[in-house]
């Protein structure tokens, strides 16, 4: 299913997976944005605010975007000083240089090809500005839970070396690759990319 009517649908269920979704990050996300007291942060595919909400509490001055008015409706019910806005992540509603950081967690596996999501990160940050995103290795789409039954949303796998390959193309500096493992195998891939 189509990702804006999939999660239009999954909204309401969504956070009951939050422990779930934290797994894939061990806590490891938030540690990239560690001094965000003033700083504007774009959440890009932020859905129902899992960590843009943690991140406004910090005084993070943030702007949530996703195509999801539902995510974002959830999202609206738990902080009132987050920015939010239906869009598009390959069409950033803003001017070039705004942004100290643009995050992006579990959005690209939604993305056939992260490469215009990329280079529109890069436009909207400030020079030295960062991009936070993560890939999870997920190669098919797991069932998610909605008012209507089960429903699947299309996903897209993404090869770790090729992420970091497209930011590097868009001269990204890669600042910081963390693979999260369960076991043996990985789960996650955490990249910090500067402008
Ligand atoms: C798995 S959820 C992740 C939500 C949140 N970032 C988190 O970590 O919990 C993926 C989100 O990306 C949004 N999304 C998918 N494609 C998008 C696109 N092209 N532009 C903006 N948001 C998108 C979905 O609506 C959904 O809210």
């Amino acid at each position: 299913m189509n990702s804006t009517i999939g999660y239009d649908l999954a909204a309401p269920h969504y956070d009951d997976k939050e422990d779930y979704l934290n797994s894939f990050e061990q806590g490891k996300v938030l540690t990239y944005l560690a001094d965000v007291a003033g700083k504007k942060i774009l959440d890009v595919g932020a859905g129902t605010g899992r960590l843009s909400v943690e991140l406004s509490r910090r005084g993070g001055l943030v702007t949530a975007l996703d195509t999801s008015s539902e995510m974002l409706k959830v999202l609206a019910t738990k902080n009132k000083f987050i920015e939010l806005m239906v869009g598009d992540a390959e069409y950033l509603p803003f001017d070039v240089g705004v942004f100290d950081y643009v995050m992006a967690t579990f959005l690209i596996v939604h993305l056939r090809d992260p490469k215009r999501f990329f280079d529109e990160a890069y436009r909207v940050l400030k020079d030295g500005g960062r991009l936070i995103v993560t890939n999870i290795n997920q190669k098919e789409p797991p069932e998610v839970k909605t008012d209507k039954g089960p429903i699947k949303i299309e996903s897209f796998y993404h090869r770790p070396e090729a992420v970091q390959e497209k930011l590097e193309e868009l001269a990204f500096t890669i600042e910081t690759e963390d693979m999260v493992f369960d076991n043996d195998v990985w789960v996650n891939q955490i990249l910090v990319a500067r402008k």
